[in-house]
Formats: structure tokens, C-alpha cells, sequence
């Protein structure tokens, strides 16, 4: 089998790792991929918006499944514009994908179908959001965020009036998130720890996966603005198994079946950003796609076949399979740039790679790196996803953070803190 994974992120030198190891693997393709994938597919210089080129180098290279790991090309209908042409591509609809397009569309589609999440209000005027903010209809602290796909940027918490106001001003007037800005979604503010739970879904079927938590502010202690994520943890212990039946009775399965209802069939993975509070799990954000980093967190727990289940779930043929797991728990730290996650310098030299990769319980992701005159560099905010195994989650910290150390670049940073939040589950 052929196979093209498209996007350059440490999600998917990840997938392209687990990829690889299906026996039946002819050919594995990155689009366009960084240094990791490098070494395990071959890189394509595409960039992920670019559909038509994708389309195209599909059809020369007889691509049986095309794997879409980033938001912005499932918003845009790759993968309708795939199936048009009678091509294999995992991941949802354009329709489908406005569960994470558009934070209006899911807001209203889960008040549809009494899918638990917070209270919220939409404004498409400027004017009429300003005046609900100042006649005190909302409980401070509130959440505003863009309607449209942000790169995670688009949501303010904010303590007070002067604040709300602010951020109105900057996704609606200023407009920094460009079109994103038509529409605004205001929403309550929700209290409690953050998980992230993703399944597979043919449509009808749904495979879970195990849970997962990740660390979105750059600072220690969940300080500072929102990253993409600055690491991930994954143990089962982060969801008992009756919220977990919880999470799957009243948003997995309702999610899967109300699309279905609205002509809208789920085939995908699908990503539930879950708040757990004391009311019981409420939905934070869907994401219509893997996440990034809980992707690299998640994999290496997965004993089953990856390619196997992302074919069978492109097919809506997941009826009759299961997923295996091993119980061990697995930490991710990112290791950013200086400056992420606002301006930051590429091209600084990378070096240790290879005595972090000594462990076999460890492995180097990478996101934001490039090969320049045979050297691997920076290429982006975040740039490695360090990654170790172990049966419990305290030495899978230390082996994670042993990595890192070993690790240099100039102004790399890292938060020191990642997973310690899981040690008091155990
Ligand atoms: P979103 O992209 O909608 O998931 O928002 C990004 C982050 O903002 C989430 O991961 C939360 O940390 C935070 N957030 C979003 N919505 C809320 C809310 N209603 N209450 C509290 N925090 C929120
Ligand atoms: N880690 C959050 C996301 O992938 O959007």
C-alpha cells in the first residue's frame, strides 16, 4: 500500500512512525513533512492547503490512502474534492468538518442534541456583542472566541468588562484573525481539569481511544498565554470508567449520530476537548483530526495496526474491529523556540538528537525542524515532542525530561511541569 501523510508537525511524524510499521507499507509519502518524517518517508515539498497539488501528485503516485493530519485542508473540503476523484483520504466532510470550521455551527449543533457544553450566544454585529457585554448579560470571567479556525489563537478568558471588551475589539474591529472575526461566539466560563478524548468514526461505528491531557499555556503551573501545546500525558487513569462511559453516552455517541441525522455523516477522527466539572464532562471544542501534541502520546499505547484502522475507517468499514492498547503511560515535552508562542528565530542548529534516541523507551518527535546542509535545524515555534514510555507515569517523566536534557539548541525552552498534574491521579 501507498500511502501520503499530509502536514509537517510532530502529529505527523508520529503517524507517519506508527504508519510505518504496517507490513504491507510499499511506499510512505510526507506532505511536506520535516526532518523526522524525512527519515521515515519521502518528504514532498506540497504545503497542506495547496489541494490541487496534493490531488495531483495523488493520482501520478497511485496513493492508495491519503492520511490529513492539520484542520485547515478538512475545512476546506480535501477530502470531498478526493472522493470526487475516486480517492481513499481519512478524515471528515467539508460539512463535517464545520465541527471544528466554525464555533458557532457546533455550538448550535450541540444544543441540538442536548450535547452538554457551556452557555453561549452568538453575534454576527459588533455593536449588538458590545452592548450585551456592557448590560451585564454574562458572569464574569467569559470566553470570546473567533468563529472560524484560529491556530488556536482565537479564544480570550476574560476576568472583566474591560477585558471582554478588548478581545471583541481584536477579533471583530481590528480583526486579527481575518474572516474568523464575521462572527463572534461568547460563551460561559467553564471550571475544572481539561482532557482530550478522540475516537475513530466511520459514520456509524466509533473505536475510542485512551485519554489524554494536554498543557496549552506556555508558562509552568498553566501559566501565560495559549501554545499549541507544550506536552501531553496519557494514562488511563486520567478518565474512571464511568466517566469515560459518560463522555461516550452523552457526547461521543450523541456527536456521531446527530450528524448522521443532519445528512452530515461523521467519518473521522474526532476530538472531544473536554472540560470536567462538577456538573459532570462538558464539551470545551471539537476537533475534526488527530490532536497535536496528545497524537504523540497516544500512539505509542496503541498496539493495534494504525494504517489498518485508518483504512478500514476511510472505507466506513470499522464495525467489526477493536483497538489494543498496553498500559503503560507515555509523556510528551515540547521543546519550543524562544519567543513562541509569539515572533521566534529559525534555523538555529539542533544537536544531541541522537544520543536522546539511545533509549529505546524514547523517542525524538519532530515538529518544527528542517535539514539544512545536512544538519537538522529549527523551522518552526514548536520544534521537538520528546517522547518516553514506562510502565507508570512518575519514570515515564523522568525518561522524558532525561531527553530532553540531552537535547540543545539555542534559546530552547521547555515547561518543566509536564504530566506532574497526572501523578496525583494514581
Ligand atoms: P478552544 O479552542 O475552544 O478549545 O479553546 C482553547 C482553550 O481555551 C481551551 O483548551 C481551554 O483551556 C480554554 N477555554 C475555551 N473555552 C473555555 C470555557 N468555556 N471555559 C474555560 N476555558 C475555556
Ligand atoms: N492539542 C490541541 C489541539 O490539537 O488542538
Amino acid at each position: 500500500m501507498k500511502v501520503l501523510v499530509v502536514g509537517s508537525g510532530g502529529r505527523e511524524h508520529a503517524l507517519a512512525w506508527k504508519i510505518k510499521q504496517n507490513p504491507q507499507l510499499e511506499q510512505l509519502y510526507c506532505a511536506p513533512g520535516n526532518a523526522g518524517t524525512a527519515q521515515l518517508a519521502q518528504n514532498v515539498p506540497i504545503d497542506v492547503e495547496d489541494i490541487d497539488g496534493l490531488l495531483d501528485f495523488v493520482v501520478s503516485q497511485q496513493i492508495d490512502l491519503t492520511v490529513v493530519g492539520p484542520e485547515g485542508p478538512l475545512v476546506a473540503g480535501i477530502v470531498d474534492r478526493f472522493q470526487q476523484q475516486g480517492l481513499r483520504a481519512a478524515g471528515p466532510s467539508r460539512e463535517a468538518s464545520r465541527l471544528e470550521g466554525s464555533k458557532a455551527f457546533a455550538k448550535d449543533f450541540m444544543k441540538r442534541h442536548a450535547i452538554p457544553t457551556s452557555g453561549y450566544q452568538v453575534f454576527d454585529q459588533f455593536e449588538t456583542a458590545e452592548t450585551t457585554l456592557k448590560h451585564d448579560a454574562f458572569q464574569f470571567p467569559v470566553v470570546l472566541k473567533a468563529d472560524g479556525l484560529a491556530a488556536g489563537k482565537g479564544v480570550f478568558i476574560c476576568p472583566d468588562l474591560a477585558t471582554s471588551l478588548e478581545a471583541l475589539d481584536c477579533i471583530m474591529q481590528e480583526r486579527k484573525f481575518g474572516a474568523s472575526g464575521d462572527r463572534l461566539v461568547i460563551e460561559e466560563f467553564l471550571e475544572g481539569e481539561e482532557t482530550s478524548f478522540m475516537v475513530f468514526s466511520d459514520g456509524v461505528n466509533t473505536l475510542p481511544m485512551v485519554p489524554s491531557q494536554d498543557h496549552k499555556a506556555i508558562y509552568e503551573g498553566d501559566q501565560g498565554p495559549n501554545t499549541g501545546g507544550m506536552g501531553a500525558y496519557s494514562i488511563d487513569a486520567i478518565l474512571s470508567e464511568e466517566l469515560r462511559r459518560k463522555v461516550l453516552d452523552e457526547i461521543i455517541y450523541p456527536t456521531i449520530k446527530g450528524m448522521a441525522e443532519e445528512g452530515n455523516p461523521y467519518q473521522g477522527i474526532l476530538y472531544a476537548g473536554l472540560m470536567m466539572t462538577r456538573e459532570g464532562p462538558k464539551v470545551l471544542e471539537f476537533n475534526v483530526r488527530f490532536g497535536d501534541p496528545e497524537t504523540q502520546v497516544i500512539l505509542p499505547r496503541m498496539e493495534s495496526d494504525l494504517l489498518d484502522l485508518l483504512y478500514a475507517m476511510a472505507e466506513g468499514n470499522l464495525e467489526n474491529l477493536d483497538i489494543r492498547w498496553n498500559q503503560n503511560a507515555a509523556v510528551c515535552v515540547v521543546l519550543a523556540a524562544k519567543g513562541y508562542p509569539g515572533s521566534y528565530e529559525k534555523g538555529q542548529e539542533i544537536s544531541g538528537l541522537d544520543m536522546a534516541g539511545e533509549d529505546e523507551n524514547t523517542i525524538a518527535f519532530h515538529a518544527g525542524t528542517t535539514l539544512k546542509n545536512g544538519k537538522t535545524v529549527t523551522n518552526g515555534g514548536r520544534v521537538l515532542g520528546i517522547t518516553s514510555v514506562a510502565p507508570t507515569l512518575q519514570p515515564a517523566i523522568m525518561r522524558a525530561y532525561e531527553g530532553v536534557n540531552k537535547i540543545h539548541f539555542e534559546g530552547m525552552y521547555c515547561r518543566r511541569d509536564i504530566a506532574s498534574k497526572g501523578l496525583k491521579r494514581n
